[in-house]
């Protein structure tokens, strides 16, 4: 029988601890810890992302602001309100929701993010500490799937671990913290063009999907004992009691759960665990530990 890894509870848990800290911080008439976002335009998914994000921060108690601007503002223009909040003190660190519209570059932009405020982990300069493992931000849904294996205790050391997909803020950063001395898992950083994909998922003891393909992942590509960890929150429409959208993952779960030792649910699993991160990282900019 597989377990369940349970992400909003292990979230629900660490959003205590920061509550906790956050209470701590209020009571020394210290300065309230404050994460902004902005988001251009109104894909549906980022609106939930960023709704969700200003959510956490009221829950831990946590300042929040949102600045929101039509899909058509410019690239200059938005390189302005970064280096304002930059410069703005009241601010510990910011987010930039992604995907930006297509004639912004979003390149440019995570670069122009100081990477002290870099709440995302998106910036080269904290890219860079991560591949050679000095402190810094890490993305939040890399860092929130290594908090889980740590939760659960899942053996990392030597383990093959395969990752499908390499996207800059999922596939790519995860293979470098897979492989990274103390976590020393053996990495295979897999793609759409990858030779007979099925057998080198097959001969995982961990796989990590994460290319956006609801049901990608079948049971017959998986090893019979395997973790699985399902980043995919694909948005299908969903007719029903509650019509609107359903989260699918890229693991046809029903099916694939029944050959592994633990895997994660969608929603429940990985989501939680990036949002929660984010307000990690937002403690860690407010306490500028020894970061940068
Ligand atoms: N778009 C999808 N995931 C993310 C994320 O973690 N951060 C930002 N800024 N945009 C995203």
């Amino acid at each position: 029988m597989y377990k369940l890894i349970d992400g909003k509870h292990v979230a629900a848990g660490i959003r205590l601890e920061i509550a906790s800290e956050v209470r701590k911080i209020r009571e020394t008439g210290r300065k309230i810890p404050h994460l902004a976002a902005i988001l251009v335009g109104n894909d549906g998914s980022s609106e939930t992302y960023v709704a969700n994000k200003v959510k956490d921060c009221h829950e831990v108690g946590f300042k929040s602001t949102l600045q929101r601007y039509e899909s058509s503002i410019t690239e200059a223009f938005l390189l302005e309100r970064i280096v304002e909040l930059n410069a703005n003190t009241d601010v510990d660190a910011f987010i930039v929701q992604l995907p930006l519209p297509k004639h912004i570059s979003e390149y440019k932009i995570i670069e122009a993010i100081d990477p002290a405020k870099d709440a995302d982990g998106f910036h080269p300069e904290n890219l860079g500490r991560m591949m050679t493992g000095l402190p810094g931000f890490l993305p939040a849904t890399p860092s929130g799937i290594m908090d889980l294996l740590k939760y659960y205790d899942i053996q990392t050391r030597g383990a093959n671990c395969v990752v499908v997909g390499r996207s800059n803020i999922v596939g790519r950063p995860l293979s470098v913290l897979m492989s990274q001395k103390g976590t020393d898992a053996t990495v295979t950083l897999t793609h759409s063009l990858t030779k007979n994909l099925d057998k080198v998922v097959s001969e995982a003891e961990i796989v990590i999907a994460a290319i956006g393909s609801p049901g990608f992942i079948k049971a017959g590509m998986v090893k019979k004992g395997a973790v699985v960890i399902d980043v995919g929150t694909t948005r299908v429409p969903y007719t029903g009691p509650k019509s609107g959208y359903r989260l699918t993952g890229d693991v046809d779960f029903e099916n694939v759960a029944q050959k592994c030792s633990f895997i994660t649910p969608v929603p429940g699993g990985v989501g939680p665990m990036t949002r929660v991160t984010l307000l990690k990282n937002t403690l860690l900019a407010v306490k500028k530990v020894e970061i940068l």
